[in-house]
């Protein structure tokens, strides 16, 4: 097994720009690539550096495919706080090549697994970029996620929860459940990248990348992935032995 390549930048801006770079590699490798995308604080700079590069003609993603890795659900559709709100207003010229599951669907179970259908049709994922929650969770893989995990609805942790309070406007209006690609879905990418920004990640990303191999912690199952990049800023970096 390759172990995983650790890439530390000094902040959230150079962050944004190789995180841009790596993920326009992938593009210039296979102009049809197809992409699974976090939400978040941690890549909003990075979709800001692919959107003015799509923007000046510098790249072309015109043929790339993308999917989200996780949605809210009991929402309505692009509601406040959704993923797709995000998408559409931090990655718009990717919406109509960007595909998420309804969180307003009455139908959850069946809803996530048309979705996990779509990308396997796809061919599956040549790069999935993920985000790292301050508990360990990556999609919306909650602690005590295993690494045979698959397409599932999920209950929320409080914590995630909290996290996207601002974003829905109040802690009450954050939906309970989510839908979310599994830990084994996300270990099917050809190759993941994983991003993290901050001080108050520095101890998960330690324990993702040193710690044991555990549901406890879901990032830390990238472990046994052949081909994982973290980029990570100088503060989330930081309590790493070997850097
Ligand atoms: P953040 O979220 O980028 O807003 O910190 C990361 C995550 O929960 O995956």
């Amino acid at each position: 097994m390759a172990p995983m390549r650790i890439e530390i930048v000094a902040d959230e801006r150079a962050l944004g720009l190789r995180a841009a770079a790596i993920v326009f590699e992938a593009i210039a490798q296979k102009p049809n690539a197809v992409l699974g995308l976090p939400t978040g604080d941690t890549p909003t700079a990075a979709y800001a550096e692919l959107r003015q590069r799509v923007e000046r003609g510098d790249s072309d993603a015109r043929n790339v495919q993308g999917f989200a890795i996780d949605e809210f659900i009991d929402v309505a559709f692009a509601g406040r706080g959704t993923n797709a709100a995000f998408f559409a207003a931090h990655l718009h010229f990717l919406l109509p090549r960007l595909s998420l599951p309804d969180s307003g669907t009455p139908l959850p179970e069946r809803e996530i697994a048309l979705f996990a259908n779509e990308l396997r049709a796809a061919g599956g994922f040549d790069l999935c970029v993920l985000g790292i929650g301050a508990n360990g969770h990556i999609a919306f893989n909650e602690p005590g996620s295993g690494l045979d995990s698959r397409a599932r609805v999920v209950e929320l942790a409080e914590e995630s929860r909290r996290a996207h309070a601002v974003a829905f406007g109040s802690l009450d209006a954050v939906p309970r459940r989510g839908v979310t690609l599994g830990v084994a879905d996300i270990l099917d990418s050809r190759a993941i990248l994983v991003l993290a920004q901050g001080a108050a990640k520095a101890a998960i990303v330690a324990l993702a990348i040193e710690g044991p191999q555990t549901a406890d912690v879901p990032a830390s199952w990238l472990q046994t992935h052949a081909d994982v990049t973290w980029l990570l800023d100088e503060a989330a970096g930081a309590l790493l032995h070997r850097r």
